[in-house]
């Protein structure tokens, strides 16, 4: 149950507020905004929810990526090592830091596998993005471990997997930084938006910045007298969309038992099928039920299944053939076609390999 199937008066009570005041931006305005600040509520319960010290809203998902990125020091021809099962703002966001996307393999998880990983790391290795897809939880404590080993940092890419856990402790919380996607689609929604959540300040503090033209936020000066640093660019999340955060994450509980009670009827009756594995956890690996994943035998045995259901009108996704979530199936990054001129980034001397 996506949260957008809920919104209701708790969402229109605190874009109300905002309406009522007037003031739709995030920083300044204290005489006007009477005390209300909706982004800055929204950072503080969702660092309270994912049990982290720090949470900074930006505009998508895909920006906290990037966001994440540089504020982890990624640098031009530095590699960052990613899956190949993700959607493609993962590889997205390392392409725009000027860095190079390295593929894993997954496992039974549909997540990284820590074994190809520990293949994948090479001197120019910065940072490790396992990708918790479809509501389950990657083997975040062995890649962490293997990252640590290494002097790499960890990202959790938790786009879609909000609410699940490794050992009581949730996705996001565990590397040196994890982001989030507020988009339609997800667990909790703000129509656009994104978060990334630490607990390491400096990195807190340089996301911050970078996501708001480097602004340092001095509370003792004026907006337009705070000092910058370095330059950044516009990941702002408004007032609005804050508002909706606070209102859906305040549905969280809800959402997340509505999605197991429904997992859990749908998993019984696939458990009838001859042929079908569920999709592995870690161990003590929580999901947060977005979907139901599962294997069949081999791909004919997969492409009649599909037919089946979705000729009964039952959705169904066959994830080989998916065109958003699998590097095979992503053309125009395979044949490095961007909208710069001269086909920037990949035209650079520190050319960027896939
Ligand atoms: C794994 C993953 N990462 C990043 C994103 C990007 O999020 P957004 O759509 O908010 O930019 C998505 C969106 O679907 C995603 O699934």
């Amino acid at each position: 149950m996506p949260g957008f199937e809920l919104i209701g008066d708790a969402e229109r009570e605190h874009v109300n507020d905002v309406l009522d005041n007037g003031i739709f931006f995030r920083y300044e305005f204290e005489k006007e905004r009477k005390g209300i600040y909706k982004v800055r509520d929204f950072e503080a319960e969702f660092a309270k929810f994912i049990g982290t010290r720090y949470a900074q809203a930006v505009t998508s998902g895909s920006s906290a990526l990037k966001v994440a990125l540089v504020s982890l020091g990624v640098r031009p021809g530095d590699e960052v090592i990613t899956q190949a099962f993700t959607f493609i703002a993962t590889f997205e966001a390392i392409i725009e830091c000027g860095a190079v996307p390295v593929p894993t393999e997954i496992d039974e998880t549909l997540n990284m596998d820590p074994a190809d990983l520990l293949k994948k790391i090479t001197p120019k290795t910065k940072v490790v993005i396992p990708v918790h897809m479809l509501g389950g939880p990657a083997r975040i404590l062995q890649i962490r471990e293997i990252a640590n080993r290494n002097g790499l940092k960890v990202l959790e890419d938790t786009a879609q997997a909000l609410g699940a856990a490794v050992e009581s402790k949730l996705t996001g919380s565990m590397g040196n930084c994890g982001t989030f996607s507020f988009d339609f689609y997800k667990t909790i929604t703000t129509g656009e938006g994104g978060m990334i959540t630490t607990d390491d300040p400096e990195l807190y503090k340089t996301a911050s910045e970078y996501a708001d033209h480097g602004h340092d936020h001095n509370p003792n000066v004026g907006r337009a007298l705070e000092g910058r640093r370095f330059l950044g660019f516009n990941y702002r999340m408004n007032e609005f969309q804050g508002a909706i955060g606070l209102a859906q994450l305040g549905r969280i509980g809800r959402i997340l038992e509505v999605q197991k009670t429904n997992h859990s009827i749908i998993a019984e009756a696939l458990s009838a099928v001859d042929g079908i594995t569920m999709r592995s956890l870690p161990e003590n690996g929580r999901d947060s039920y977005t979907h139901v994943c599962f294997f069949l035998p081999d791909g004919k045995a997969t492409t009649e299944f599909h037919k089946k259901v979705t000729e009964k009108g039952i959705s169904a996704i066959s994830f080989k053939n998916n065109l958003w979530h699998f590097l095979g199936n992503w053309e125009h990054l395979i044949n490095k076609k961007t909208a710069w001129s001269g086909g920037f980034p990949f035209s650079e001397p520190w050319r960027l390999s896939i």
